[in-house]
């Protein structure tokens, strides 16, 4: 790390014993059969937690499940979020059958020094999401200090990520502090070489990172479906391979300014390719120079993950955003598990967008390995696309 501010102030910059903090954590984990299916934002979520209950402060938390759209909807209630977060605190956690109004109130209330208690899905309230300043006032009400630890939310403008901020003192819980560390100062003055690998569907999706990054960068590496309107601009045959044709000029356009800044762009070299994306699909090894006409890309081949494994040797500081794959079906998983082991054995800070890329790496058994797995999926591409996040730049400064 050679940046270490956020410019921001935390949880550490303020007194919290005594206090009672309305701690708004992202707690949007998967239920299957009302039982919680991955607890991992939940424990990323503990060491927030557990500095406000050692410091004395009672503590009650607040989330969104889902997107119910401003209706109750049972089957996105929170309470079995409840339950995994007592387990993994070791300690009771209440629970109030609604984010305002009496239940809130008295949970609120009850809470001494050190305890726990968890507000229900707060989207049951079509005010949340509309930012509405009676209900952040209500909320506001329950707590005497509000710490934003719900990164995965953050570039949400909504009541409880924002609204509410403008009401009551307004600091970074830990994981937030961590995830706008790596994201953003980290990618502001990275150590070099630094390279970024980016993959994914559609490069229109990744355009505006690309754009942000590409200044700092020393190598660029692209995968998955938004490798084909490189390698089409390029002058390769794609075959039926997934390609953004109006987006031709703008790959043509990455890769001029990536030469002019001495960046190294590293592009697939081979690919595992199909007649349909499916299962059951028959799946060849092609060089990227000989594509079969009705085939599509689906996958980097061993010959470009050999090749990305080498661009990357020296880095100091790699960034991974989107899959290089169809990482979801076996046969076209290999580049991305295969890329997710590599950057696992590299002597180098490793830093990993959310949402589809973290759920590669925490299928490779390796999240241990890298140095930031993000637990935001929209948030993280904005932080790389180099924009405030509205729930952070409500906070204090620093
Ligand atoms: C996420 O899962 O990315 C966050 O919890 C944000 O959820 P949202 O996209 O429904 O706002």
């Amino acid at each position: 790390m050679t940046a270490d501010g956020i410019g921001k102030q935390t949880v550490r910059d303020i007194s919290i014993q005594g206090e009672r903090v309305l701690l708004r954590a992202d707690l949007n984990v998967p239920l299957e059969d009302g039982a919680v299916a991955d607890d991992t934002r939940i424990r990323e979520s503990l060491p927030t937690i557990q500095y406000l209950v050692a410091g004395g402060a009672s503590v009650l938390v607040c989330s969104h499940l889902g997107r119910p759209k401003g209706e109750r909807h049972p089957d996105l209630s929170l309470a079995p979020v409840g339950e995994r977060l007592a387990e993994l605190l070791g300690q009771p956690v209440a629970f109030a059958e609604d984010c305002i109004g009496a239940p809130a109130v008295d949970a609120a209330q009850s809470l001494g020094a050190g305890d726990v208690a968890l507000l229900e899905n707060l989207r049951f309230h079509p005010e949340e999401e509309a930012n509405d300043r009676v209900f952040a006032a209500v909320l506001g009400t329950l707590a005497t200090v509000y710490v934003n630890d719900a990164f995965g939310a953050a570039h949400r403008a909504h009541a409880s990520t924002v609204g509410v901020a403008n009401l009551l003192p307004g600091v970074a819980g830990l994981l937030l502090e961590k995830e706008v560390r790596y994201l953003g100062s980290l990618v502001a003055d990275p150590p070099r070489p630094f390279a970024a690998i980016v993959g994914g569907a559609k490069v229109s999706t990744k355009i505006a990172a690309i754009d942000h990054l590409l200044p700092k960068l020393d190598r660029l590496l692209v995968g998955g479906g938004m490798a084909n309107t490189f390698l089409k601009a390029k002058g390769v045959d794609v075959g039926a391979s997934l390609v953004e044709d109006d987006l031709l000029d703008m790959a043509r356009d990455i890769l001029a300014r990536a030469d002019a800044a001495g960046v190294t762009v590293s592009l697939p070299e081979d690919a595992v390719v199909a007649a349909k994306l499916s299962p059951d699909a028959e799946a060849d090894t092609v060089p990227i120079d000989a594509f079969p006409p009705d085939r599509m890309i689906l996958d980097v081949g061993p010959a470009t993950l050999t090749s990305f494994e080498a661009a990357l040797a020296d880095s100091a500081a790699v960034v991974w955003n989107g899959p290089l794959g169809v990482f979801e079906i076996e046969q076209f998983a290999s580049g991305s598990f295969g890329l997710a082991r590599a950057l696992a054995e590299l002597d180098a800070t490793t830093v990993v967008g959310g949402g589809e890329t973290a759920a590669v790496v925490a299928r490779s058994g390796l999240a241990e390995r890298f140095t930031h797995v993000s637990t935001g999926g929209g948030a993280s591409l904005e932080m790389l696309e180099g924009r405030e996040l509205p729930g952070v730049a409500a906070l204090l400064d620093a």
